[in-house]
């Protein structure tokens, strides 16, 4: 396993593009999914300087915090609720421009501007998790992001 992350430049599209290979390296070896998120979050704030970088998994009716970068954040959030509970249940990514424009946003800081969330899939195609992403500028995220991201939890 790399012992650490290759210093990645240039715009996102090779950002993701470089980090792609090294998450598959880092994670390829490890069966434990908690150790896998951990890496995987760990790699993208770390390139993207995010301002929040995370999981939360299924539990029943509820998401609860799994592996993150960053700082304090709600541990539990139900199934339809906030930008989280909604990409979960529509099983579909949510990008998010402005989080004041989100009905039902859930302020976990209030530094947080705009976000992107994608399910986690398991093999049956069930959601198990949701990878969540915040910045605190406004329209950080858009199609290149939920491609890469979604390439990214795909190997989870
Ligand atoms: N913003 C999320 C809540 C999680 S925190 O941002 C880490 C939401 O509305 O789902």
């Amino acid at each position: 396993m790399a012992e650490h992350l290759d210093i990645i430049q240039g715009g996102k599209q090779e950002k993701y593009a470089a980090l792609l290979p090294q998450i598959q390296s880092v994670i390829e070896d490890e069966p434990d999914q908690i150790a896998r998120m951990a890496n995987i979050a760990a790699m993208l704030h770390e390139t993207f300087r995010f301002w929040w970088t995370g999981f939360y998994r299924v539990f029943d009716k509820e998401l609860v915090l799994g592996p993150f970068q960053g700082p304090l954040a709600c541990t539990r959030i139900r199934r339809g609720r906030g930008v989280c509970g909604t990409a979960w249940q529509e099983n579909q990514t949510q990008i998010v421009p402005d989080v004041e424009q989100f009905p039902g946003h859930i302020a976990c800081s209030s530094a947080s501007r705009s976000e992107i969330v994608v399910p986690v899939h398991n093999g049956k195609g069930d959601v198990v998790a949701v990878l969540d992403i915040d910045s605190a500028e406004l329209g950080t995220f858009d199609e290149t992001d939920k491609l890469w991201l979604e390439r990214i939890v795909a190997i989870l």
